[in-house]
């Protein structure tokens, strides 16, 4: 694997490589197995593939973890190795902010931005959205591979690419999970012992609603605060729990609608996110 650690050394790649199927799998680095499921899909699908890691600071609000945010940079180019992967992109923030100005473009996906986790986290999607554009443009790959464990991260980046017309296959990739149901994520090395125990139950909650949907269970606002309680009595603090339309994220206008669950719940100073698809009449 040959590391590119800057935009020059990425534009001689993709511009000897322009024949090739390649696909990116962007990624903040500090890889997990979760990260390894995207990149042997991409494996799979194209001749070359192209890992970036970058830990992009407009997509962290000021309060949040991008200092301290997991740079493992040695241990992700060892396991990208081991996974056959042809490039590792790790780009400066000056190969991606022109002038080092963080906010003098921006891609926007306001539908699909401002609710569930981006009423939490206001500017979050756009920033993924802007960094996502930049390595379109740069990376000009045939496909892209995200994890479906950030759900409205992928509705959002699916959207940009339809509405600006990308020529870029995205494909979503299921969530890898530990024995115990909790979602793999690099931010779970934030709970202490306690709290680890305690993790899986978000995504005991989101399954127990999808279990009632799909024996017809239809109040699904009576769903939805129930989980919420049992989060708080579990030690959570709940963000959101909400049964959404798999693909506009809007409340359901029917119960035949193609549903998604999807929570945020802090535990301590760990925000923890997960979805389960609900499967319906209709699906
Ligand atoms: O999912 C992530 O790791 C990040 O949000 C992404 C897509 C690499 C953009 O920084």
């Amino acid at each position: 694997m040959i590391v590119l650690s800057d935009n020059n050394a990425l534009k001689q790649v993709v511009d000897k490589y322009r024949d090739k199927k390649i696909a990116l799998v962007p990624t903040m680095g500090n890889l997990h197995r979760g990260h390894l499921s995207l990149v042997d899909v991409a494996r799979e699908k194209a001749d070359l593939v192209i890992v970036s890691i970058y830990v992009n600071p407009i997509q962290f609000g000021e309060n949040e973890d991008f200092t301290n945010y997991p740079r493992t940079l040695g241990a992700d180019s060892y396991a990208l190795c081991q996974r056959d992967v042809d490039f590792a992109y790790t780009p400066s923030t000056r190969d991606l902010f022109v002038d080092n100005n963080l906010s003098a473009a921006q891609v926007n996906v306001p539908a699909l931005s401002g609710i569930l986790c981006g009423k939490y986290r206001p500017g979050h999607f756009q920033g993924v959205a802007t960094i996502v554009a930049k390595f379109f443009n740069l990376v000009k790959p045939d496909i892209a591979v995200f994890g479906e464990k950030d759900y409205q991260q992928l509705k959002v980046i699916e959207q940009m690419v339809r509405h600006l017309r990308f020529p870029i296959e995205i494909i979503g990739v299921a969530t890898v999970r530990e024995e115990d149901g909790l979602a793999m994520s690099s931010r779970n090395q934030y709970l202490n012992d306690a709290e680890r125990v305690v993790a899986p139950e978000l995504y005991r909650e989101l399954l127990h609603i999808k279990t009632a949907v799909e024996s017809g269970a239809t109040d699904f606002a009576g769903l939805e605060m129930k989980a919420s309680t049992q989060l708080t009595e579990a030690g959570f603090k709940p963000d959101y729990v909400s049964i959404r339309h798999a693909q506009t994220l809007e409340n359901p206008e029917s119960p035949r609608d193609s549903l998604v669950v999807l929570g945020a719940a802090w535990l301590g100073d760990t925000r923890l996110i997960d979805n389960i698809a609900v499967k319906t009449v209709e699906d």
